[in-house]
């Protein structure tokens, strides 16, 4: 059954919740097939798919196709769309944008930054948010890891606490140190959910390209379950081989379509 934010709350401290993003219908049907509670479609597509080098190319209408696609792969999971960059910069502009992905399929909302107005003008509206600090890849001038310092540290922690207090449900933490996230993550009532971030956070998104080693690159934080850019490569080499040669098709092969349990 879909989980809603009330759900999310009540696995804190109890139970690990494991979060991956996805773009494209068929792996959001994976993903919900292996019981994974929340999908992100996070702006990420717009460098791991689209080929852009930055998530601010990405558009609310770039947005609203990739949350309607991972809607019709898992109806039964809960969905959480992001804002892209310049599509919050005021809290009546967040709201028409929110509503457009809510629209598309989203259950949530995931911003970045603690734009305290902005999260408290869309719970109001009953929209609910999950906010981001730490690394903000919309904003951030490199990749660095975020909250050495202990200034810094001090900041992220209490745009953590704006966050979770301007009423957001849930907050990712991105590259931080690991005893920054521990510290925000026994503070927060909310689940905090890490990546780079470190083993004590409530739960760990990965970006699923990076997972399924689908792309040229991956942060040195995330791993890689498979090499799927290899297979990929291995079977148009082999179709290409078997083509040349007339192997395929051949008379045996059934093009009746089956369905994969
Ligand atoms: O856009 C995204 O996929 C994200 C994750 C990296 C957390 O924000």
């Amino acid at each position: 059954m879909k989980k809603n934010p009330q759900d999310f709350v009540a696995m804190k401290g109890s139970k690990p919740i494991p979060m991956l993003t996805a773009y494209t219908c068929p792996i959001a049907r994976s993903i919900e097939n292996a019981n994974i509670p929340v999908i992100l479609v996070g702006d990420t597509v717009g460098m791991v798919e689209m080929g852009f080098d930055s998530t601010r190319d990405v558009t609310i209408e770039h947005m609203e196709y990739h949350i309607g696609a991972v809607r019709r792969g898992a109806e039964n999971t809960h969905i959480i769309g992001d804002l892209p960059y310049g599509t919050d910069i005021d809290p009546e502009t967040a709201l028409t944008n929110a509503q457009r992905l809510i629209h598309a399929g989203a259950d949530s909302v995931k911003m970045e930054g603690p734009n305290i107005q902005v999260i408290q003008h869309l719970v109001k509206h009953n929209i609910p948010v999950v906010g981001h600090t730490g690394l903000l890849p919309q904003t951030a001038k490199n990749f660095k890891q975020v909250g050495q310092s202990s200034e810094e540290a001090a900041r992220v922690m209490k745009d953590a606490q704006a966050i979770w207090n301007a009423g957001a449900f849930m907050v990712v933490l991105e590259h931080i140190p690991y005893s920054l996230a521990n510290k925000i993550t026994s503070v927060l009532p909310i689940p905090t959910i890490g990546i780079g971030a470190g083993p004590d956070c409530d739960g760990q998104v990965l970006v699923i390209n990076d997972a399924l080693g689908l792309g040229d690159y991956w942060p040195p934080f995330s791993k890689q379950y498979a090499y799927i850019s290899k297979t990929i490569q291995e079977v148009a080499n082999e179709f290409s081989k078997e083509v040349e040669s007339m192997k395929f098709p051949s008379n045996i092969i059934s093009f009746t379509g089956t369905n994969r349990s």
